[in-house]
């Protein structure tokens, strides 16, 4: 055999085997080797693709790793619309949307699907000829956006399908893993950028934009729960048998499709996937009840954009009762004076939470939080946890009330409160070592300077330290200063440098975001790069 035949044929059983390893990890959870093992062919089959461009299929799984920037996402329209669904909050709501099916179809039971609501954001994939050849968002409905060079790096969706038809459009929601959520956020802390509040959001940002390579660092799943166009295909006549038949096509189905009849049966499900909620390795904000077989679903129909034979049951936002132990304060950027409460640890929506804050002075005296109170915590999607309410009947004797600090607690400047605003502030300014170590953050985070490496560690070090006093001076930085800091190895800073020397290289707008100044925002910070072209230009204005 030539030379080219056997790469050929390595090519061949090494994309084979990876597609198998993929199936295995990211679509059954039960992968068969480890992950050094899984690198090794991954590796190989680059190598080999890289030595012979010509072996390199566009649907070889070393796409996983992204390929080309896009200069914008085209629009497509949806062949079958992408509706959304009505939501019921309450057991009355289910018994009614119950009701009405069994009215409506003249039946005394109605057979339903039930599935977990995925808190992602729907997407379609279009399958010709058994080939993946197009994806998108949702969009209005009707016209979504082309995140096909997004999709293909995801190892959850597959290429080929096993069986061909002429069209089949996929529907379900792409989603981040809550411990890739964890990993990104981790990433993303590290080296100073954005932290993303929640998965859903981490999602949306890493589906839709432009660099492929972004998307593939950033572990998507797709779950399948629906289709859309079919052409050339018979398919199951139930909702719960197509999704069996998707799952045989090698999609992620969840595995808690369950089909009950009447109200009960939907009640007992809620009532189950609810209590096992945190244990869901995605975060889910409810249950969906599909009436399951499809001709009941045609009769059935829509009302205006959502459909009659479906609902969302919708959890309620996750709360946990813990108590107060102690309200400290946090300088921000601008030295707004954030009291937060220090909690008893508790573990809601998934994690354990210690703090929560509690806004500003008046939010404090509105919900009337003591220092020792028994309080409801909320963690609503959101990252940052809420106090929503104090079990007053549970206060002690000795629960102490917040006293905003005279004095900041960071640099003893003077705490001030003008009048008509809500938030304290610390008046040090850039004296408050605070108020720089978020002035240098805001600085160098990626929307703005975009300089990696520079994250809270390292902040604090260089402020406490004081190396740094003002942006000015990380364009100061040398080797020398950095060696000086605890745990900073060689390599690391001649990254930052190179980082910081990078950072020359910017846009006015991100500039002028990047200064920090109070009510300019990454908006007007483009605005104003519009109108003065010129940094020059700027600092020649004058008040009109
Ligand atoms: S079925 C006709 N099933 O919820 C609409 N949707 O509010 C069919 N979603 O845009 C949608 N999990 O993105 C369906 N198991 C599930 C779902 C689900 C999440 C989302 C979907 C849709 C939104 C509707």
């Amino acid at each position: 055999m030539s030379g080219e035949a056997s790469a050929a044929q390595r090519a061949e059983e090494l994309s084979l085997s990876i597609e198998q390893h993929n199936y295995q990890y990211y679509v059954l959870d039960d992968p068969l080797i480890s992950d050094a093992e899984y690198d090794q062919l991954l590796r190989e089959l680059q190598e080999l693709e890289a030595a012979h461009p010509e072996l390199a299929r566009a649907d070889s799984p070393t796409r996983l790793v992204g390929g080309k920037a896009l200069a914008s996402l085209s629009p497509v329209s949806h062949r079958a619309p992408m509706l959304s669904l009505n939501n019921a909050f309450s057991d009355e709501e289910v018994a009614a949307f119950d009701r009405r099916a069994r009215e409506t179809l003249e039946a005394d039971q109605v057979e339903y699907a039930c599935e977990p609501k995925f808190d992602g954001l729907a997407v379609t994939l279009s399958y010709e000829n058994g080939v993946f050849v197009r994806g998108a968002t949702r969009g209005d409905g009707y016209t979504g956006e082309d995140v096909s060079a997004n999709l293909r790096t995801m190892p959850s969706i597959p290429l080929r399908l096993p069986q061909d038809s002429a069209l089949l459009e996929v529907r379900g929601e792409a989603l981040m893993l809550k411990r890739d959520f964890d990993k990104l956020n981790a990433r993303q802390k590290a080296h100073g950028g954005k932290i993303y509040v929640n998965p859903r959001n981490a999602a949306a940002g890493s589906l839709r934009q432009l660099d492929p390579q972004l998307t593939a660092q950033r572990r998507l799943t797709f779950m399948a729960y629906g289709i859309g166009a079919v052409e050339g295909l018979r398919l199951p006549t139930t909702h719960s048998g197509q999704m069996d038949y998707l799952r045989q096509q090698r999609f992620k189905v969840s595995p808690d499709i369950r089909v009950v009849s009447a109200t009960v049966g939907l009640l007992e499900y809620y009532a189950d996937i609810g209590a096992r909620r945190a244990q869901f390795p995605y975060q889910i904000d409810g249950v969906v009840y599909k009436v399951n077989r499809l001709d009941l679903q045609q009769r059935l129909g829509f009302v205006s954009r959502a459909p009659r034979f479906a609902v969302a049951h919708k959890f309620p936002a996750e709360e946990a009762i813990t108590t107060v132990q102690g309200i400290e304060v946090q300088v921000g950027r601008m030295g707004t004076i954030t009291p937060v409460a220090r909690l008893a640890p508790v573990f809601v929506g998934g994690v354990t939470v210690t703090n929560a804050t509690l806004h500003n002075e008046d939010e404090v005296r509105r919900k009337d939080v003591c220092i020792g109170d028994t309080v409801v915590v909320r963690r609503a999607g959101d990252v940052i946890p809420e106090v929503v309410r104090v079990l007053t009947d549970k206060r002690p004797a000795d629960a102490r009330e917040f006293v905003m600090p005279a004095r900041c607690p960071i640099c003893n400047s003077a705490v001030i409160r003008l009048a008509g605003e809500t938030a304290a502030r610390c008046s040090g300014g850039l004296f408050c070592p605070a108020q720089r170590k978020q002035a240098l953050l805001h600085f160098a985070q990626r929307r703005a300077m975009d300089i990696e490496g520079l994250g809270e560690k390292l902040t604090d070090q260089l402020v406490d330290s004081h190396v740094v006093h003002t942006p000015v001076d990380i364009y100061r930085l040398g080797t020398e200063s950095l060696a000086k800091l605890a745990r900073m190895a060689e390599k690391s800073a001649s990254n930052l440098l190179a980082a910081i020397e990078k950072s020359k290289q910017t846009t006015l707008e991100r500039f002028i975001f990047a200064l920090g100044i109070r009510h300019v925002g990454e908006t007007t910070a483009k605005d104003l790069a519009r109108h003065f072209g010129k940094l020059d230009a700027v600092m020649a204005a004058v008040e009109a």
